[in-house]
């Protein structure tokens, strides 16, 4: 299966998938590593891995359906049958779930439907819940709503700060990922038995 990865940030997720698509067991091969702002250390990443990047920030266009419509032409550039969301800080838009929604995944650290949004680690923290995780889940037209793939619980530490907790929560999420990555690329199946209705051109 060919995956575009999506990425704002350190990219370590994407590294996770970097380095089990090196294996030709696990089915799925990074095509194209996109993001939405400048210099991120996901597509510095993807550069040392010799992968084809692109950068859509939306401050280049003159309105959000504008660089909804950029982004998802790039990414269809690569001819994806999975796009992976991996710490990809924006909403996806109406034009990209035309063409990619149903074979999109989203990774997020913490248990859905609690804390969604791009604060959910310090919003676990700060309601004090004492057993938080990660999810991964298809992406729809809302913030953090789509149809949960997976999903495992990591407990709060008492001493834990937002930096402590996110990074003991990545460390499951990278795994966590790889796993439904790998499931999809070979079956197409989500663990709820329902069908992802990816292209896979190659299973
Ligand atoms: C992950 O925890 C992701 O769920 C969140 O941002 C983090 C991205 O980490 N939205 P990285 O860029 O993959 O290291």
């Amino acid at each position: 299966a060919r995956l575009v990865v999506l990425v704002s940030g350190a990219g370590t997720n994407l590294q996770a998938l970097l380095d089990a698509c090196a294996d030709p067991a696990y089915g799925a091969q990074v095509v194209a590593v996109g993001a939405d702002r400048d210099d991120t250390g996901g597509v510095r990443r993807a550069e040392g891995a010799g992968l084809p990047t692109f950068t859509v920030r939306i401050p280049d266009f003159a309105d959000r359906a504008a660089w909804d419509a950029a982004l998802t032409e790039a990414i269809a550039a690569h001819e994806p049958d999975l796009v992976v969301s991996a710490g990809f800080m924006k909403i996806l838009g109406p034009a990209f779930l035309a063409r990619f929604g149903g074979r999109t995944i989203n990774t997020h650290p913490a248990l859905l439907p609690s804390f969604p949004g791009a604060h959910a680690v310090r919003d676990a923290l700060a309601y004090g819940v004492k057993l938080t995780g990660c999810t991964v889940h298809l992406v729809d037209e809302g913030v953090d709503t789509g149809p949960v793939i997976a999903q495992e619980a990591v407990p709060v530490r008492w001493h834990d700060d937002e930096e402590s907790l996110h990074e003991r929560i990545k460390q499951v999420e990278r795994r966590l990922m790889v796993e439904v990555v790998g499931r999809l690329a070979r079956d197409g199946w989500t663990a709820q038995g329902r069908r992802v209705s990816m292209k896979c051109r190659t299973c």
